[in-house]
């Protein structure tokens, strides 16, 4: 076919006469869509063809898929007319003025069209594709071909054209949109005649309030024939809502309905979403039966668990690298003895969720960020289970205490790398050295007991899944640390330690342990009925735990007179 030809076959929508010599249509003539896959020249019956129902169950979201870059979306000067070329009303755009990139296409596009799919009445949406089986009622697409091909490269080429699908639903309430009603206003049904669009509606006019980091992606095909297999299709997740009225205008006023292809096979294709998108969660578990345990982590669609930077891990005392900006914590509210407001049974760990004002910064961390929850994991009645271990010593218990930051909504730091921080503290027993000492002296470590006996009261209360009690007695944060020296500690790059397993994480691990009574640690496993909820070590993979410079309160001298002391007692003994 000449170049010409297959230009004004996409541009004008003519493509039927061109492409195969006989007639195409949705309904009503002898190629109806169960039938485009015999035309002549066109791959309509392709593996990799389109629309899709996006079943989002099977969707795996994808880091790369970040924000697009729109060239002139809010330009009210780019739609030059308006067409309706027998099969749908098509929005021409001024050449090389529009433009898409980002989002995880490898290249930059030019936009050169828009146009529409619908099906009758609200009893009969129109939309291409679906999601989880449903159709909207309407669906706007966004063309754009690869920058510097000509169409037919364009069409030859597996990503040559990038296309926008934009869900359209009804509402019945508010006013209706003038830009949708103006642009309804140009709807006729006289075929082929381009009509000059005033410059009054630009792209964005259009998408209105869709959230644009919320899509999938797939490899696709164009949905009419030649149903070229050269589309990176975008559809995205939010749809556009305009008002019922204007949505009964296209079929009403362009004389036809129901132009959409059925969805197509997926034939063993991946769809991905961006990071943004909310999709389904699964259950997991650590390791009783479930579909997911934690070997099967990396399998969970939607969750990041088979990435790089991943948490807890090992940390090698002897690599850990030097930092002088690690200084020390700001806390803000770690001493309101009224801060923790209820206590749950999660099912995977017992959490206390905080009230709000609790703050964490400085530590290095370069934000400020609210104090959310404190949860724990713990092991068996003989063994451990922390989650972080040191120079492979894995500790009894682990507490962490979640942060967001301040500025971001969860939503959004649950995408951004150091979206959170979370506060990791091992907790082990006191020994019995210790204990006589506290007793004695009156020391902290006896008030960490307290504050883990008040709570720990509280698990009785709790003790079927999804349960939860108000606390009412007075434990701060403070209380729980006890006399934990916080200036002491290690600092990494990782991710949440349960799925969705975002990396998101900036983590920080004292170094110093909370000291509580066994019996108390004890009450963990017995009172929720389940144990070993921690993940095992994952794969460093080049990341770089840091450490702070100087650490103890202590004089350096004795600290270290301790140290040798201790050790000459250990060799003495062994
Ligand atoms: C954006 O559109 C205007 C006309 O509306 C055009 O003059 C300009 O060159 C376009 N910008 C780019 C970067 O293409
Ligand atoms: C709607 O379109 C007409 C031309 O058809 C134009 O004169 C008018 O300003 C537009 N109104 C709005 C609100 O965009
Ligand atoms: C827990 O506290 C909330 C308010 O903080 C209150 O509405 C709720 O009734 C309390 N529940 C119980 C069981 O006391
Ligand atoms: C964490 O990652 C950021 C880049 O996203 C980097 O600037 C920072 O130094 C890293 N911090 C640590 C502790 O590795
Ligand atoms: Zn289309
Ligand atoms: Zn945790």
């Amino acid at each position: 076919m000449h170049l010409s030809a297959l230009l004004l076959c996409l541009s004008l929508g003519a493509l039927v006469k061109c492409a195969t010599g006989s007639d195409w249509c949705y309904t009503d003539c002898d190629d109806t869509p169960s039938t485009w896959e015999n035309l002549h020249g066109a791959s309509c019956g392709g593996k990799r063809q389109s629309p899709i129902d996006i079943d989002t169950n099977n969707v795996h979201a994808d880091l790369h898929l970040l924000n697009f870059n729109f060239v002139n979306f809010s330009s009210k000067h780019v739609i030059k007319s308006i067409i309706n070329n027998g099969h749908t009303v098509k929005l021409k755009l001024h050449d090389g003025e529009v433009e898409v990139s980002g989002g995880g296409l490898n290249d930059a596009y030019s936009t050169i069209q828009l146009h529409f799919h619908w099906g009758d009445t609200e009893h009969h949406p129109g939309s291409e594709h679906k999601i989880d089986g449903q159709r909207y009622l309407m669906e706007m697409h966004i063309v754009s071909m690869m920058k510097g091909l000509t169409m037919q490269q364009a069409t030859e080429k597996s990503e040559g054209i990038a296309a926008m699908a934009f869900f359209i639903k009804a509402t019945e309430d508010g006013d209706v949109s003038p830009t949708w009603s103006n642009l309804t206003s140009y709807l006729t049904n006289v075929m082929d005649t381009e009509i000059d669009m005033e410059h009054d509606i630009s792209i964005d006019d259009l998408i209105k309030d869709v959230d644009l980091t919320k899509f999938y992606r797939y490899m696709g095909s164009l949905t009419t024939p030649n149903c070229n297999e050269a589309v990176v299709w975008t559809v995205f997740h939010e749809p556009i809502i305009i008002h019922k009225t204007l949505i009964q205008k296209f079929p009403e006023k362009a004389g036809f309905r129901n132009v959409y292809r059925p969805t197509q096979a997926l034939n063993g294709r991946q769809v991905l979403a961006s990071p943004a998108t909310p999709l389904p969660s699964h259950p997991w578990c650590y390791h009783d039966h479930c579909e997911y345990t934690q070997s099967e982590w990396s399998r969970l669609p939607n969750a990041y668990c088979a990435g790089e930077s991943q948490s807890p891990i090992n940390i090698a005392k002897s690599s850990a690298v030097k930092e002088e900006k690690l200084g020390a914590f700001h806390f803000e509210k770690f001493d309101d003895k009224h801060v923790i407001e209820k206590i749950i049974n999660t099912g995977h760990t017992v959490k206390c969720v905080l009230k709000e004002g609790v703050e964490v910064s400085g530590g290095g961390l370069g934000h400020v960020f609210s104090t959310l929850q404190l949860h724990f994991h713990w092991g068996a009645h003989d063994s451990e289970g922390s989650e972080h271990t040191v120079d492979s010593k894995r500790y009894p218990m682990e507490m962490h205490i979640v942060n967001k930051r301040k500025d971001l909504t969860l939503e959004k730091a649950l995408q951004t790398t150091d979206g959170l921080a979370v506060l990791g503290f091992f907790i082990e027993a006191t020994s019995a050295k210790e204990k006589s000492r506290s007793s004695s002296e009156q020391g902290a470590s006896s008030s960490d007991m307290d504050a883990l006996k008040k709570l720990t009261s509280y698990l009785s209360a709790i003790k079927n899944i999804i349960s939860e009690v108000n606390v009412t007695e007075e434990i701060s944060i403070d209380d729980l640390l006890g006399s934990v020296n916080r200036e002491s500690y290690y600092r990494y790059n990782g991710s949440l330690t349960t799925p969705s397993c975002n990396q998101a994480v900036v983590w920080t691990v004292f170094k110093e342990s909370i000291k509580v009574d066994e019996t108390l640690m004890m009450m963990f496993p017995k009172e929720t009925g389940y144990h070993n909820v921690f993940r095992s070590a994952q794969g460093l993979h080049g990341r770089t735990v840091y450490t702070t410079a100087a650490a103890a309160r202590a004089p350096v001298s004795i600290s270290l007179l301790l140290a040798c002391l201790c050790a000459f007692h250990f060799r003495l003994h062994f």
